[in-house]
């Protein structure tokens, strides 16, 4: 197999830390942090498909509110007070979200093999904007793509079509990198290859196909361009 010609990153959770607001939960809700931030993720993310799949796509809404809207549900399902001004301090730290320490040196690594690179996110665009600002990585990506453009979320295939034309190339010459696995198996199922990164030592889903290989962190992007690569 040939090394890819491209590397597309998710963005929330993969090159962005979503649990890192749980720390600013925590002090709001003490006791509580760890389970606003992960009930609020699930929320978010199930909300992404419900908008999808109803309707052709009516009832879409941007990501970042769809993430309000997640916010709000986990409060009320935790029983937690989410007054207008804690409402704002989260969501302004999901905007400014901690990026993973590796994040930097792996982009600048492919960059300096002249591997194509770019985020591939249900991100809104301004979201998306302010978050690679602010983890300084403006110069290191070739492509922001934001489902945005055709309002509808991953695993949608239109949206992960987003990278094969931005990039000009097919989804077998492209490495989608992934912490989530649900959105690493849309994306081997679309024909991408695929690297889910198991930051969090989970199963990989029970349905369909393995991703073409499972790393740890980002850093394991690199392995694909090793001069011995053998693809598993
Ligand atoms: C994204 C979500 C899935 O960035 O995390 O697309």
């Amino acid at each position: 197999m040939d090394q890819p010609r491209a590397v597309l990153f998710d963005a929330y959770g993969t090159l962005f830390d979503v649990y890192s607001v749980g720390l600013l939960a925590e002090q709001l809700f003490p006791g509580q942090g760890q389970a606003l931030s992960v009930l609020w993720r699930d929320k978010q993310i199930e909300y992404t498909r419900l908008v999808t799949t109803s309707n052709d796509g009516a009832h879409y809404q941007p990501f970042w509110e769809l993430t309000r809207a997640g916010l709000r549900y986990a409060c009320k399902r935790l029983g937690l007070q989410l007054t207008a001004e804690r409402e704002q301090q989260l969501m302004n730290e999901y905007r400014h979200l901690s990026a993973f320490p590796e994040n930097r040196e792996v982009l600048q690594e492919l960059r300096a093999r002249e591997v194509t690179t770019g985020i591939l996110s249900n991100g809104d665009p301004q979201m998306l904007g302010v978050a690679v600002r602010s983890a300084g990585l403006e110069g290191l990506l070739d492509h922001v793509l934001s489902v945005d453009t055709v309002r509808k979320y991953k695993t949608h295939p239109d949206a992960y079509r987003l990278g094969t034309q931005a990039t000009k190339k097919t989804a077998g010459q492209i490495l989608f990198v992934s912490c989530n696995a649900w959105d690493a198996l849309g994306a081997t199922w679309f024909g991408y290859r695929t690297l889910w990164v198991n930051r969090y030592q989970l199963p990989f889903e029970e349905l369909g196909p393995q991703p073409t290989r499972i790393g740890t962190t980002l850093r394991d992007v690199l392995a694909f361009f090793d001069s011995q690569y053998q693809e598993l």
